[in-house]
Formats: structure tokens, sequence, C-alpha cells
């Protein structure tokens, strides 16, 4: 994903609450890399700075996505954010964070947040019809339509590699197999592509969910051909 090379500052909200949590603070603008400033030369406004050949920032953004995982599956949650190529910083308290980008460790931004799903959530679960079989086999048939979010990786080569080490680990970790899946992966050059402009990975899991851990969470991973998209 995009790094933001002139983000805001953090205000007091949930977020800030989440780098106290992890005793760690949101890289401040000009602690950032200069790289990817210094080499482009900005056009746009206030609200965008579009550069040659693409976007590099925006003030508006996802920020982190906010999961939850069963009791006692702390460690498997955090193995599964490293399966994807995350890098995870957990202080033991109520919740830990996975940098999408390794290099940068923003709390704030381009990040995941899990914690242990709470009681009324598991609860509700605990009540839900048993249909979750036929749930997964319409998301096997078309994780495209399914609720997911997406995140990208630098390189071809790191896209394939995170396919090969989720596909081992669903064969052959104990804690993972029926746990961890590979959907299917999307070439962008397959005569039935969904995108032209890059790789598509969907991968199913019940160990973190944004929503209910019964149907578990889907994950499109993508390689895209070009990093940044031209305006
Ligand atoms: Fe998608």
């Amino acid at each position: 994903m995009t790094n933001c090379a002139n983000s805001k500052s953090v205000s007091a909200n949930s977020d800030s609450f989440h780098e106290l949590n992890e005793g760690g603070a949101s890289v401040p603008p000009f602690s950032r890399p200069a790289l990817r400033v210094a080499a482009f030369r900005f056009v746009g406004n206030d609200h965008s700075h579009v550069v040659e050949g693409g976007l590099v920032d925006v003030d508006r953004r996802l920020t982190h996505v906010e999961l939850l995982h069963a009791p006692g599956e702390r460690a498997l949650a955090a193995r599964v954010f490293e399966l994807l190529g995350c890098t995870v910083s957990d202080s033991g308290r109520h919740w830990f964070t996975a940098f999408i980008d390794t290099n940068l460790r923003d709390y704030a931004n381009n990040s995941f947040y899990a914690s242990e799903a709470p009681a009324e959530q598991l609860a509700i679960e605990a009540a839900m019809a048993d249909s979750v079989d036929e749930w997964v086999e319409m998301v096997r048939a078309a994780p495209q339509k399914s609720p997911h979010f997406g995140v990208r990786v630098g390189t071809v080569e790191e896209h394939r590699a995170i396919i090969d080490n989720i596909r081992h680990a669903s064969i052959n970790d104990p804690e993972l197999r029926g746990r961890i899946e590979m959907l299917g992966l999307f070439p962008h050059d397959a005569p039935d592509a969904t995108a032209t402009n890059m790789d598509q990975a969907f991968i199913w899991t019940n160990v973190i969910s944004s929503g209910p851990l019964r149907l578990g969470q889907v994950i499109e991973l993508q390689w895209h051909l070009q990093k940044e998209q031209p305006n």
C-alpha cells in the first residue's frame, strides 16, 4: 500500500489508544523516508499529491482493519498475520498490531489490530444457525463477491511466496489445517481475469475476522502491475 509522506497528526481517538497500548507512536512525517517525496514532482492540491506516474499520497485513507480472534488463539492469530507477510507487534495488552508495511511500523495507518472476541459476540455466534459450511461453499465459488478486504504486496515474487506459505500451512500445520485456505488465484492475464491490472489471490481463515468468527474472513492478496494508478 502507498506510504504516507504527509500524514496528519494522530488525534486522541481510538487509534491513538492503540498506540498507547503498544507503547509506540505513529512515525512523524519528518522521519518518514524522504525518497518517496524527493524523487517526485508534486502537482495537485491540498487533498492529494499527484506525481508523475501515480498517486503517492492522499488525505483520506483506510487506516486500519480491526479483527477479532477466539479466546486462546492470540498466538495463532499472530501467525496468520505473519503468513500474510505482516510484522506483528504485541505488548501483551488488549490489542496487538500487525503492520502491513513492515518497514514503516506506523501504528495509526496501514495496520491491522486484533484482540479477543468479546463475550457478547461469542454468545451470538454460538446461537447462529449451523449453516456455515454452505456459506463457505458460496465464498469458495465466488470469493470476489464475499465481504473482504484487500492487501497489496510489492512484488510478484512476494505474492507467490505468501500464497505458497499459506497453501503449505493449510496442509501441513496441524493448528491451521481447516482454519486457513487458499480459495483461488486469479492472474491478471488469465482468460477469466476479473482485473487485468493485478494478480488476485483470495484467502479464507476463521482464525481472525472483522465479523463473525464462525464465518471467517476473506482476504484478497494483490500484486499490482503498476504500483500507483495513473490519473
Ligand atoms: Fe476485492
